[in-house]
């Protein structure tokens, strides 16, 4: 479905992306992982046209989303979700206001309607009676909830997730990495998360990609990926300080 070819991308002289390839496969999980600064945020704010490349093309079913202006950004974006690196919920609404913001900006339906989607979506997630509450008052694991909800509430094709369980607890993580299946299952969704959790990403990626120093270093399935020789990879998935990635 995307097509991600020789993208470049440098910031004040410093190049993060150095010519990444990749491919998404329509209504598959893929997960880009590698460590923390290797770009992955930078990446997939290239996906959904928050970051222009220096150079290199990102296909969305043939079309290059870099060469998009912002009006016909506007059009392409409502196809996208996005689980932001720590939710990113808008302080000063509530859930509700949250969730249904996208409805609210990009749709003609009336207060009752939104209200009833947002319900319905943070149903889904696992959340119920919520609606009143102000994000400040929510534990990390609800406001990651909330955050898929919003993602989710336009029915996208394609949902991006920055992080979704940095910073929760293992069982947390694991009840998000349900729901990530269970939504992606019953909308039949293209899902791209990038992460560092590497339970979460064998539990469900059909696709495992590592990036390291500004390149795609190896992909394949989650067996592929545990059973890799690559000295780099396995050092990431093993979690090792010894190896050929020099932790200072
Ligand atoms: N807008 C920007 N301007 C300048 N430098 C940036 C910008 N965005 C990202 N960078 C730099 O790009 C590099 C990669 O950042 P990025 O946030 O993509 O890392 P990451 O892989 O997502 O890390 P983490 O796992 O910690 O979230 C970092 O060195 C960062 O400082
Ligand atoms: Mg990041």
């Amino acid at each position: 479905m995307i097509k991600i070819k020789d993208l470049k991308k440098s910031f004040n002289g410093k190049r993060v992306l150095d010519g990444v390839n990749l491919e998404i496969d329509k209504g598959k999980i893929t997960v880009i992982i590698g460590r923390s600064g290797e770009g992955k945020s930078v990446l997939i704010k290239h996906i959904i046209g928050l970051l222009k490349p220096d150079s290199g093309q990102v296909l969305l079913e043939g079309e290059d989303l870099t060469k998009l202006d912002e009006s016909e950004w506007n059009k392409t974006r409502r196809r996208f979700g996005m689980l932001f690196q720590g939710a990113a919920l808008f302080d000063s609404m509530t859930v509700a206001g949250n969730v249904g913001f996208p409805l609210r900006e990009h749709t003609n339906l009336d207060y009752k309607d939104i209200l009833e989607t947002v319900k319905d979506k943070l149903k889904r997630v696992g959340l119920v009676g919520v609606e009143n509450m102000m994000p400040a008052d929510l534990s990390g694991g609800m406001k990651k909830r909330v955050g898929l909800a919003r993602a989710i509430i336009m029915d996208p094709e394609i949902v991006l997730f920055d992080e979704p369980t940095t910073g929760l607890d293992p069982i947390m993580s694991d009840s998000i990495a349900d729901l990530m299946l269970d939504t992606q299952e019953q909308l039949k969704t293209t899902y791209i998360a990038i992460t560092h959790d590497i339970l979460l990403t064998y539990k469900i990626a059909d696709k495992i990609a590592m990036l390291h120093n500004g390149k795609i270093i190896e992909e394949g399935g989650s067996k592929d990926i545990k059973e890799t020789k690559n000295p780099v990879v396995r050092q990431f998935i093993e979690g090792n300080a010894e190896g050929p990635i020099r932790v200072y």
